[in-house]
């Protein structure tokens, strides 16, 4: 049966509804018995056509409605902003072992950061959503990152990565990632102070 686009974003926006809420509640009910603010704030977006179509063509696949289905994994995406480092993996686990989710991949960008700098915790994810005559499931990205890590990829994000490092110089992009090391460091020394309070 041919894919239609409005069926497609249907899909994603009720994918979107279902793993927004799920999370919240998953996280206040935590933080209510824990006594604890593990989430400063939350974020979702549906990517936009025209940046699947981009990624398609980055990716070179083909630019097509079965294609964006195949193989865009984060047309969901759902991201939590943490105050500290340890809220991070705390949140990690509380998805993990929720049995809400089934969980494709996990990429740690804490541990391991990307070539640019970038700092993250990202977990591929397939949201079940009940439909009249079946449950299908869709692919989302959950991004999990302090709230220094979320600021320098709102501000990288910004300068460069949606411009595919375009008209940014060797020597600013250096720049950034040593800003990005800088904020690791802060992170830590926040966690300390954190630990000791
Ligand atoms: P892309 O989405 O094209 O990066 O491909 P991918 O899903 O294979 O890669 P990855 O898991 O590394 O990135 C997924 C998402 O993480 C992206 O859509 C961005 O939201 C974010 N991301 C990854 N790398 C960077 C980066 O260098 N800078 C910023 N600001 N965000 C990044
Ligand atoms: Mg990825």
């Amino acid at each position: 049966m041919e894919l239609n686009i409005d069926e497609l974003n249907f899909k994603y926006q009720a994918a979107l509804n279902v793993l927004d809420t799920q999370l919240k509640i998953l996280i206040k009910d935590y933080e209510i018995s824990t006594k604890k603010r593990c989430v400063e704030h939350y974020n979702n977006r549906i990517k936009d056509v025209d940046s699947a179509i981009d990624k398609l063509k980055r990716k070179k696949y083909d630019v097509s409605v079965e294609s964006l289905n195949e193989h865009i994994r984060d047309m969901v995406g759902v991201r939590l902003v943490c105050p500290y480092v340890d809220d991070v993996y705390e949140i990690v686990d509380l998805i993990r072992n929720s049995n809400l989710l089934q969980i494709c991949e996990e990429e740690d960008y804490i541990k391991n950061p990307k070539e640019s700098g970038y700092t993250s915790y990202h977990m591929n994810v397939m949201v079940p959503i009940c439909l009249h005559d079946d449950v299908e499931f869709v692919h989302a990205e959950i991004q999990i990152r302090t709230l220094l890590m979320d600021a320098w990829a709102a501000l990288e994000h910004d300068l460069i990565y949606k411009n595919n490092g375009k008209n940014i110089s060797l020597e600013d992009r250096e720049s950034l990632k040593s800003y990005a090391k800088s904020l690791r460091r802060l992170d830590n020394k926040m966690l300390t102070l954190k630990k000791t309070k």
